[in-house]
């Protein structure tokens, strides 16, 4: 997808617009911006793992609203990318109790095992880096997530042994 891409571009396939429908079909006709999270989960799903401003522009005319709405949402949650990312996409939690469980060397040990910076992607296109707020395993902490997958008390070794499968996957 680059910039000459147009909302016109944006095919979703057979399987992910019937589970749109199926979302939509969950509120009255002239509420369907309520499935707008599902739609964009299902949008960064189907378009690589992250969503591009036409992408987002599709939503919305699935969602019959204006693009703003669209951007607004897809901009406040830290779970939608808008920009490409890596095959997996770390989220590290960086809130308190993780961050005094360790969190800040985890996030370190990331940085230096990945060759990137929080917020960038590795230079083999596997792992972007993202911390992220609370994900609600504090006693577990430090932990990232990956997908809908959470890796707790996380420690130097753990991590690279998780990397290594992820690598190996
Ligand atoms: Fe990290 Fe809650 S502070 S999961």
């Amino acid at each position: 997808m680059d910039n000459t891409t147009t909302i016109n571009d944006i095919q979703f396939s057979d399987a992910a617009m019937a589970e749109i429908q199926r979302y939509i079909s969950h509120y009255p006709p002239d509420r369907k911006k309520s499935a707008i999270l599902p739609v964009l989960h299902i949008a960064q799903a189907e378009f690589g793992g992250w969503v591009s401003s036409q992408v987002q522009d599709k939503v919305a005319e699935i969602l019959g609203i204006a693009p703003i709405e669209v951007y607004e949402v897809a901009t406040f949650y830290t779970m939608f990318n808008l920009k490409p990312v890596g095959k997996h996409v770390l989220e590290v939690c960086r809130t308190g109790p993780c961050m005094l469980r360790g969190a800040d060397q985890l996030i370190e040990h990331l940085e230096h095992r990945l060759g990137c910076k929080v917020g960038e992607t590795s230079a083999d296109g596997m792992f972007t880096l993202k911390t992220v707020e609370c994900l609600a395993a504090c006693g577990m902490g430090p932990m990232l997530q990956i997908r809908e997958t959470y890796y707790e008390n996380l420690d130097p070794d753990s991590t690279d042994k998780l990397l290594d499968d992820m690598r190996n996957e």
